[in-house]
């Protein structure tokens, strides 16, 4: 419990394998997956976890059967409305990551809405990546500092690493410490790739709508296990905790 991730970022995927398995419709899938962030948020805010970010739907995303883009704008609309008050009761704050004006007027109005309703809340923060691919989000940064010093209002030199992270949409979050992957697949498909810079990944071959408290549990403890160095050496690390545990003596 002493080595709680931070900010857990999440890749839902395998949802439309996992409904093809049964001989079920790809939005069945979908709908299933809707219980699996149910029980993910709850285990995350049970766990002290401050930051879920989840990858609900990807810019490339748009690009599926419009039969099944719909269907899924609906089900993320009527998913949010049912989950408000769960989410309240448990004080968890949402923040919408992505292109939401792309996003239909009905299920934008409901996102946008449980966003402003939580507002207020400072347990967990519940990041929903929407319409979002990080090539998108980045693309819109460097636009949007060309036009500030196109315009004079900060100079070429200004450009750190700092203001690129804050004219990102996760601007304020911490990086993800904790990358998960359901659904087999070994790949990141346009997410964060700013952000994860130096996080811990994990895959599993879990299908999303199959992920359950103890997956998330068994990706918890493989994190734990896992020596983070940030380019420094072991020795390095180990004597900078050992440091750390002494002064938390002392306190
Ligand atoms: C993830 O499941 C959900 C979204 C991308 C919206 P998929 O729909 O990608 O499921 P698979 O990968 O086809 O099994
Ligand atoms: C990634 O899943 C996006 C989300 C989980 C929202 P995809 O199923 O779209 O990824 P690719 O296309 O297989 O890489
Ligand atoms: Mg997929």
């Amino acid at each position: 419990m002493t080595r709680i991730p931070r900010h857990v970022a999440i890749i839902m995927d395998g949802n439309g394998r996992w409904a093809k398995q049964r001989g079920q419709d790809r939005s069945d899938g979908h709908a299933e997956g809707v219980t699996s962030v149910h029980n993910a948020v709850e285990f995350a805010s049970d766990m002290g976890v401050g930051y879920l970010t989840l990858y609900a739907f990807s810019t490339e995303n748009w690009n599926r059967p419009q039969s099944e883009v719909d269907t899924l704008m609906h089900l993320i609309g009527w998913a949010i409305e049912r989950e408000l008050p769960d989410l309240l009761a448990h004080n968890v704050r949402i923040r919408l990551i992505g292109d939401i004006d792309r996003i239909p007027e009905g299920p934008r109005q409901k996102l946008l809405n449980s966003q402003q309703t939580t507002a207020h809340c400072t347990g967990l923060i519940l990041c929903m990546c929407l319409s979002y691919s990080s090539r998108w989000e980045i693309v819109e940064a460097a636009r949007k500092l060309a036009d500030a010093v196109s315009r004079g209002k900060m100079s070429i030199s200004d450009i750190t690493e700092d203001v690129v992270a804050d004219n990102l949409d996760t601007a304020g979050i911490p990086d993800p410490d904790l990358l998960i992957r359901t659904g087999g697949e070994q790949r990141i498909s346009n997410f964060l790739l700013w952000q994860i810079a130096y996080s811990e990944l994990y895959f599993t071959d879990i299908l999303w709508p199959e992920f359950g408290k103890a997956d998330f549990a068994k990706a918890l403890l493989d994190y734990q296990r896992r020596e983070r160095r940030f380019g420094k050496t072991s020795e390095q690390v180990s004597h900078e905790a050992e440091t750390d545990s002494n002064t938390d003596t002392m306190r």
